[in-house]
C-alpha cells in the first residue's frame, strides 16, 4: 500500500495556512493596511483625506493608475466612464429571467457574468487597450447594473443613465427616479454616498479580491472574474455583514436590550456574534468606521430623521469598547457597523446594501486584476493542500461491499 500522505510530503515543502492568516499571495502597490495602528492608504494617500477631499472618479483613477490625475487626465477618465455607462438593450432581457423576488446580489452575480457574453471586443487580456476598455466598462456599467437589479426587485421600469450627472448622482437617479416624476438629486446625500463608495473601493487581498485575482490568474474573461468577486463578497462574514449588522440592530430594537446581546456574543455556547465588530486585519479601530460614523450623522441630519437604531448602535459601541472580552480580543466596530444605518437613511432597503458594496469594490477588483496581469512574474494561482483522506486502496465491486 502506498501512503499518499507520504507521497504528498515528498512533493516538496509548503506552508499550511488555513484562512491565509499569514501568507501573502502577491505583491501589490495599490493599498496598504496597518491593522494594529488602524491605517488604510490607497496608493499612499490616507483614506480619511480621500474621503474628505476626493470623489469616486478621481479615487478610481488613483487606484488604477497609481497617481492622482491632472485636470486633463481627470476629464478624459470621467468622459470615458460616462461613455460606457449604457448596457446593450438585449441585456435587459436577461434580467427578466430572474424570479421577481431574487436577491439583487444573485441578480448581479448573473448579470455581471453575462457581460462576458455581450462585450467580446475587450477580452484579449494580453492587449493593454483591451484591458483598459474592459476596466472602464466595468466601472461604468456596474452602477447601471446595480440600479437595474434594484428596479427589478421593486418592480419599477429601468431608468437609463444620464451622462450629464456625476457618477454617484446618476446612480441615485437610476435607483430612485420613477416614471412621470423628475427625480432631483440631493447633493448632500450624493456626496455622502460618494464617500461611502470611496471607503469601500479597495482593501488589499480580502476574500473577494483574492477570488478575483485567482479567477483572473487563469486568463479568464474579466467580467466573469468580477462576477466571481461578487459571489464571494455576498457572504455574511464579508460584504454581507452590513446587511447582517442592520438586521441585528433592528432585532435589538432598543438601547436597553444591548446588554443582553453583548452577553450572548461572549457566550461560547451561542454562535451569535456582534455583526459589524471585529476584523481579520484591523486589531484597532477600522479607520473607515470613523469616517462612516461621521457620514451617518451627516445623512441623518440632511434627511431630517432621528433613527432610533443610531441610539442602539451608539450604546452597543460604547458597551463593547469597555467590555473586557471585546478589548482583549481587539474587536472594534468595522465599516459595516454604521453603513447600514446610513444606507437605510439614503433610502436603500437592506437587500441593496451588499450590491452597493459590490458596486464600489468593483473599482478595487478591476485595479487588482489589471495589476496582476501587468506583473511579468504572474502565474496561475494554485494553492496546495495537506491530504488527510484514505491511503491508496483497490476498487471493491458492488456485490462485495
Ligand atoms: N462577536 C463576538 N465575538 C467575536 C466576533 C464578534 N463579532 N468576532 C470575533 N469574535 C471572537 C471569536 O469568537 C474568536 O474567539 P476565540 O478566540 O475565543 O475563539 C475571536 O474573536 C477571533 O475570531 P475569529 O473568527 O477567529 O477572527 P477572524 O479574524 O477569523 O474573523 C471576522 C474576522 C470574520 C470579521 C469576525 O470578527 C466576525 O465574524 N465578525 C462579525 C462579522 C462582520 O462584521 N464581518 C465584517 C468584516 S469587515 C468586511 O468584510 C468589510
Amino acid at each position: 500500500v502506498i501512503d499518499i500522505r507520504t507521497l504528498t510530503k515528498k512533493t516538496g515543502k509548503f506552508t499550511f495556512d488555513p484562512g491565509f492568516t499569514s501568507t501573502a499571495s502577491c505583491e501589490s502597490k495599490i493599498t496598504f493596511i496597518d491593522g494594529n495602528e488602524g491605517v488604510l492608504l490607497y496608493r499612499g494617500y490616507p483614506i480619511e483625506q480621500l474621503a474628505e477631499h476626493s470623489d469616486s472618479i478621481e479615487t478610481a483613477y488613483l487606484l488604477l493608475h497609481g497617481e492622482l490625475p491632472t485636470a486633463d487626465e481627470c476629464t478624459d477618465f470621467r468622459s470615458s466612464i460616462t461613455y460606457h455607462t449604457m448596457v446593450h438593450e438585449h441585456f435587459k432581457q436577461f434580467f427578466y429571467g430572474f424570479r421577481r423576488d431574487a436577491h439583487p446580489m444573485a441578480v448581479m452575480c448573473g448579470a455581471v457574468g453575462a457581460l462576458s457574453a455581450f462585450y467580446h471586443d475587450s477580452t484579449d487580456i494580453h492587449d493593454p487597450k483591451h484591458r483598459e476598455v474592459a476596466t472602464h466598462r466595468m466601472i461604468a456599467k456596474i452602477p447601471t447594473i446595480a440600479a437595474m437589479a434594484y428596479k427589478y426587485m421593486v418592480g419599477q421600469p429601468f431608468v437609463h443613465p444620464r451622462n450629464d450627472l456625476h457618477y454617484t448622482e446618476n446612480f441615485l437617479r437610476m435607483c430612485f427616479s420613477v416614471p412621470a416624476e423628475d427625480y432631483e438629486v440631493n447633493k448632500t446625500l450624493a456626496a455622502a454616498l460618494d464617500k461611502i463608495f470611496i471607503l469601500h473601493m479597495d482593501h488589499e487581498q480580502n476574500a473577494s479580491t483574492s477570488t478575483v485575482r485567482l479567477a483572473g490568474s487563469s486568463g479568464a474573461n474579466p467580467f466573469a472574474c468580477i462576477a466571481a468577486g461578487i459571489a464571494c463578497l455576498w457572504g455574511p462574514s464579508h460584504g454581507g455583514a452590513n446587511e447582517a449588522a442592520l438586521r441585528m440592530l433592528m432585532e435589538i430594537g432598543t438601547p436597553d436590550r444591548v446588554g443582553e446581546y453583548v452577553k450572548r456574543a461572549k457566550d461560547k455556547d451561542d454562535p451569535f456574534r456582534l455583526m459589524g465588530f471585529g476584523h481579520r486585519v484591523y486589531k484597532n479601530y477600522d479607520p473607515r468606521a470613523k469616517v462612516m460614523q461621521k457620514a451617518c450623522h451627516e445623512v441623518l441630519e440632511a434627511v431630517g430623521i432621528q433613527d432610533p437604531l443610531l441610539d442602539v448602535a451608539t450604546k452597543l459601541e460604547k458597551i463593547a469598547l469597555e467590555d473586557d472580552y471585546f478589548v482583549e480580543k481587539k474587536l472594534y466596530p468595522n465599516i459595516d457597523f454604521y453603513s447600514g444605518i446610513t444606507l437605510r437613511a439614503l433610502g436603500f432597503p437592506t437587500e441593496m446594501f451588499t450590491p452597493l458594496f459590490a458596486l464600489a469594490r468593483t473599482v478595487g477588483w478591476i485595479a487588482q486584476w489589471q495589476e496582476m496581469l501587468e506583473d511579468p512574474n504572474q502565474k496561475i494561482g494554485r494553492p496546495r493542500q495537506i491530504y488527510t483522506g484514505a491511503a491508496k486502496r483497490d476498487y471493491v465491486p458492488l456485490d462485495a461491499r
